[in-house]
This record gives structure tokens, sequence and C-alpha cells, in this order.
């Protein structure tokens, strides 16, 4: 009996998800001449903040908590010196909360804006390195820890409609971040082969010149970000028509 109930129950589950159309109920529509767009698609966010958190394979949208990201070179080493530094496995802790600060969309611009802020972001990852950090050698491969407090992030995005056969889409064609962490500790592991003089040097290397390192790393935070985002946003408007997901009114 209980095994006749659940088939029914998945019949009708299934057939409401096949009946519901393209558009899931948790994506909360808003209209593109609402003089408050940007408040309804603020609200929006928040509808799918929890689904965001556990990703929606089904549109695109990754896991959030932790995002993953397979791997970063930092330093590539195509430099005569042949320094490298990557990090791989990386898994980033706090994203999903995010706050939003502001958030603005001009319709006729197709520019969207916002400001957001989270309070702590936790890393963990695989690095290897073989590098000068401030000009003193860091070497060694292992296990990385890593948190951020206070990171403000100022995007931009610019999209266009998409012309495809079935409709027209939203493509983002650009989507720039600009980055401020107020804090930050970091923590290699097994540094020179686990010498540990050498590793808590360099360690404190890398924690007691926070403001000049910031400096350094910022650019190529705000390129990654901006990267990783632009993808990200087009793997989830990919799968929705512009006129069915921001109807004119
Ligand atoms: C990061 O924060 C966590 C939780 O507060 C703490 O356990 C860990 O030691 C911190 N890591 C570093 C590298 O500061």
């Amino acid at each position: 009996m209980k095994l006749v109930g659940t088939i029914a129950f998945a019949c009708v589950y299934l057939n409401v998800i096949v009946n519901a159309g393209p558009i899931p109920k948790y994506i909360h529509l808003c209209k593109r001449n609402d003089p408050e767009v940007g408040k309804c698609v603020r609200a929006s966010i928040e509808v799918l903040r929890p689904h965001l958190k556990s990703g929606i394979p089904e549109l695109g949208v990754p896991t959030l908590e932790p995002f993953h990201i397979p791997k970063i070179d930092i330093i590539r080493g195509q430099n005569s010196n042949n320094f490298r530094a990557g990090l791989s496995n990386i898994d980033v802790f706090g994203a999903s909360d995010f706050q939003i600060k502001k958030l603005k969309v001009d319709v006729p611009e197709r520019t969207i804006s916002a400001v957001v802020e989270i309070p702590v972001l936790m890393l963990i990852a695989d690095y290897d390195v073989d590098a000068r950090i401030l000009v003193v050698p860091v070497k060694g491969e292992g296990k990385v820890h890593a948190n951020a407090t206070a990171i403000t992030g100022k995007a931009i995005g610019k999209y266009e409609i998409e012309e495809r056969a079935d409709g027209r889409y939203i493509k983002f064609t650009t989507l720039n971040v600009n980055l401020n962490v107020g804090d930050y500790n970091v923590k290699l592991e097994n540094l020179f082969q686990g010498d540990p003089t050498l590793g808590q040097a360099a360690n404190s290397i890398l924690n007691d010149n926070k403001e000049e390192l910031i400096k350094h790393a910022i650019p190529f935070l705000e390129e990654k970000v901006s990267e990783i985002l632009l993808d990200t946003a087009n793997n989830i408007v990919r799968n929705f028509k512009y006129d069915e997901v921001f109807p004119e009114k």
C-alpha cells in the first residue's frame, strides 16, 4: 500500500513538474517596466537563496555552499624564472551569506549593477607554489586554509538579447567586479617539505603584509571572480526565454 502510495505521489509530482512550464516556482518573476524592478529582482534573489546554496543542476546553477573551483593558476610560469603558484580542489565557504546592499537594473541600457557584501569567506584548497612573495622564496605543496572578512564586491553586468531559433534569450556580454577585502588570515601547510621554521617564516610574510598583498592580489581576484560570475550567469540565463523570465508587463 505504501509503495502504491509512493508511486502515485511520484506520478502526480512528476506530472506537476512537467506541466509547470519552463519557469520553476522558485523563480519569482519581475516585469521589465516595473519602476521598482531592482527591488523586485532583489526579492527574487532572496527567494532563490536557499536553492542557490544547494545548487540547481538542471538550470546550470552550481552549488554555492561550498562553491567549488577545480583549479586556478595564479602564476603560470611562462617567465624565464619558471615560478609557479596554483590552487586546485578549491572549496569556498560563506558565499551564500552574501548581503545585497544595492541593486539596480537599467532596462534601456541593459545593465545590472550591484553592491554585495560577504561577511566571512573560508577557503580550503590544495596549493602548489614555487615563487617569491615580497622577495621571500616560498616553496611547497599541501593544504591551504584561508579566511577573509568584510568582502565587498561591486559588479556591473551588461547583457544583450540574443535571437535564437525558438525565441529571445538574455546573454551577459561583460561582467566586471571590483573587490575590497577587509582582512584575511592564511596558512599554508607543509611548506618547504614540512620544515617548521621556514614554513612559519613564509606564513608570517603572508599574514604580516596584508595591505600590500591585498593590493597585489586584488586585480587577479577581480579578473577571476568576473570570469566565474559571467560564466555562471550565462549558464543560468540561457535556460529562460527573455520574455518569459523578464516579461514587459
Ligand atoms: C579560519 O576560521 C576558522 C573558523 O573560525 C578557524 O577554525 C581557522 O583556524 C581559521 N583559519 C585561518 C587560516 O585563520
